[in-house]
């Protein structure tokens, strides 16, 4: 009968794979296996820190719920979820960075008119977003979406505000004719993920801080290209050298200027100091449309 010891296991383990039906299933897992078994090896792991890495799983799972997921918020801060974004979206010449999709995406966000204000009520210095999403070789790219999120003005996401406030700071923008954009929304400031849950315990173990620098995430779609979900970034935001979730990408960096109270470019009065933001989202074609 065959018996196992640290040599021999992961041959074993790898072999019951023989019948897997399902070639790249069966690579992902053989691979798996091999790491986890070396990693085992490699750091002669005791009992005790197995259970402690189980319980810290299972925690982890639990700390679930439908507006908080924490297994994201562990890929990001170990820096998998982007490590999985770079190799399936290698930046190609000049089109748009990928970054991060985060723990605070809420599907079906309302649609507003061009020039719709994204954050009506919500705290923090008004921000008129405008630019253009165009193709690769800078060809305007009509009807475009732009799926838009973030936090307020002390970086508080609706989902991790107090009681049921429903969606705040989201909205959907379609570009005009021209490929053209303009929402209102605010200047994002630089905030924490969430540390009350067992990533947090890590982050501490680590001697990590948990800040992000300031930035507003999108969705950028169009039929027949790439769909990329990234962020602007605030230039010269707190954290952009040391982004706890490694999503900072320099060419999502955008200046934010800074205007007296007065008429904003929407047309509107603003009774208060606003800033103006203005970034060009260059799509490429999505595989099938490039082979077409
Ligand atoms: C965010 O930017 O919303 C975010 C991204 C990763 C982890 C936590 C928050
Ligand atoms: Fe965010």
């Amino acid at each position: 009968m065959p018996e196992f010891n640290e040599k021999t296991i992961t041959a074993a383990v790898i072999a019951r794979l023989a019948e897997c039906k399902d070639p790249r299933f069966q690579r992902v897992m053989s691979s798996l296996i091999t790491h986890l078994h070396d990693f085992v090896r490699d750091v002669n792991l005791t009992e005790q820190e197995w259970i402690n890495a189980l319980m810290f799983l299972t925690a982890t799972g639990k700390a679930c719920t439908d507006k908080r997921q924490e297994f994201i918020l562990l890929s990001d801060t170990l820096g998998v979820s982007v490590l999985v974004i770079s190799l399936n979206h290698p930046p190609e010449q000049g089109s748009l960075e990928s970054t991060v999709l985060g723990p605070f995406y809420w599907e079906n966000a309302p649609e507003f008119p061009l020039g719709g204000n994204l954050a009506a009520g919500v705290s923090g210095e008004p921000a008129f977003y405008s630019g253009r999403v165009l193709t690769t070789d800078g060809k305007p790219i009509a009807n475009a979406l732009l799926d838009i999120w973030s936090g307020d003005g002390d970086g508080t996401y609706d989902m991790q505000m107090a009681g049921d406030v429903g969606m705040k700071a989201r909205g959907k923008i379609r570009t005009d004719a021209q490929g053209r954009y303009w929402f209102r929304s605010i200047k994002p400031t630089y905030y924490p993920v969430p540390t009350d849950g067992p990533v947090g315990v890590m982050l501490r173990r680590m001697g990590r801080h948990p800040n992000r620098p300031g930035h507003i995430h999108m969705i950028v779609s169009a039929p027949g290209y790439e769909a990329v979900t990234t962020h602007l970034f605030v230039a010269n935001s707190e954290y952009l050298d040391s982004d706890a979730v490694f999503g900072m990408k320099e060419s999502l960096v955008t200046q934010f200027d800074k205007h007296p109270p007065g008429k904003a470019p929407t047309g509107e009065a603003v009774s208060e100091p606003f800033y103006t933001v203005q970034y060009d989202f260059r799509l490429r074609k999505s595989a099938a449309a490039a082979a077409a």
